[in-house]
């Protein structure tokens, strides 16, 4: 079983960035100079992934823009000799294959993987929740492909996390089966109080197509929304899953502070950027 389809659910409001996000989608929010979205796309592309599905929604138009040729800015970056930002740019549209959706009504993630289905047919696929970037040395989703490969089950990637963050994440119950690995045996979508164990659901999946029918089954959950972790429980009914800890950082660039860390981290790993940038932090004698 090869997997081939990776999805981006990126329909959200991005109301966390307002008001930087009234007029333009969240995941276009540069990290440094590259919106958000292309670091997921990149890391599924990384992963052997071929074909990118993006859940879009109103006000989404830049991400496809993105992803498509610049016909008249190419044109222009050729004759002014610009190559290297040319070489940039057509590697961007060059990527891999995209195909879009949208979702019409903000009926949550577990709803945005749901309208994927007659795009996704009957194979595993991917998903890639964009506002959690993840810089490890192999790409998480390669290392969850991995695992797939071993169980042939739907994967999560999880996290360990303090107890008082836990409410922010979907959180497993797990019976460890070899370092790193967990057999799930519940999950609970951002419990309010005892959470049943450190292991925080972080956003990157390896899911089978029996996903499809559990979300039929899935009512909604937190905040009135079709949550992905409430149909992963009722998955469990029928199939079993894994939990895996990537290796790897991972920055919340969903969330302000995350964001800057990511921002601050990437930039001091940019050569052309680190010098002086590190100068500039030493400098402001925190
Ligand atoms: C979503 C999922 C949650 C998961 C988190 C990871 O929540 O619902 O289970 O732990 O992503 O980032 P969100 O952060 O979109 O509210």
């Amino acid at each position: 079983m090869r997997l081939k389809k990776a999805v981006f659910p990126a329909a959200g409001f991005g109301t966390r960035f307002l008001p930087a996000t009234k007029a333009i989608p969240k995941e276009m929010l540069p990290l440094v100079d590259k919106p958000l979205i292309q670091y997921a796309v990149e890391e599924a592309k990384a992963s052997g992934l071929e074909e990118m599905i993006i859940v879009t929604g109103m006000g989404k138009t830049a991400i496809e823009d993105h992803f498509d040729t610049s016909f008249e800015l190419e044109i222009l970056l050729k004759e002014k000799g610009k190559l290297d930002l040319l070489n940039m740019i057509e590697n961007v549209s060059g990527l891999v294959h995209f195909a879009y959706t949208r979702q019409k009504k903000p009926l949550g993630l577990g709803h945005a993987i749901s309208i994927t289905q007659n795009l996704i047919n009957d194979e595993a696929f991917a998903v890639f929740l964009g506002d959690d970037i993840i810089d490890s040395k192999t790409p998480a989703m390669k290392q969850m492909a991995g695992v797939f490969e071993k169980y042939g089950t739907s994967i999560l990637a999880v996290q360990k996390v303090s107890k008082k963050d836990a409410h922010l994440y979907g959180v497993i119950k797990g019976k460890k089966v070899s370092p790193g690995v967990w057999r799930v045996l519940d999950l609970v979508e951002k419990p309010r109080e005892n959470p049943p164990s450190n292991l925080a659901i972080i956003g990157r999946y390896i899911l089978t197509p029996g996903i499809f029918k559990a979300l039929e089954k899935t009512a909604p959950g937190k905040g009135g929304e079709i949550q992905l972790t409430d149909a992963l429980k009722h998955l469990l009914e029928t199939e079993e899953i894994y939990a895996y800890e990537f290796e790897g950082n991972r920055y919340d660039a969903g969330d302000k502070l995350g964001f800057l860390k990511a921002n601050v981290s990437f930039a001091l790993k940019r050569a052309d950027l680190k010098v002086e940038f590190k100068k500039f932090l030493k400098d402001l004698g925190l």
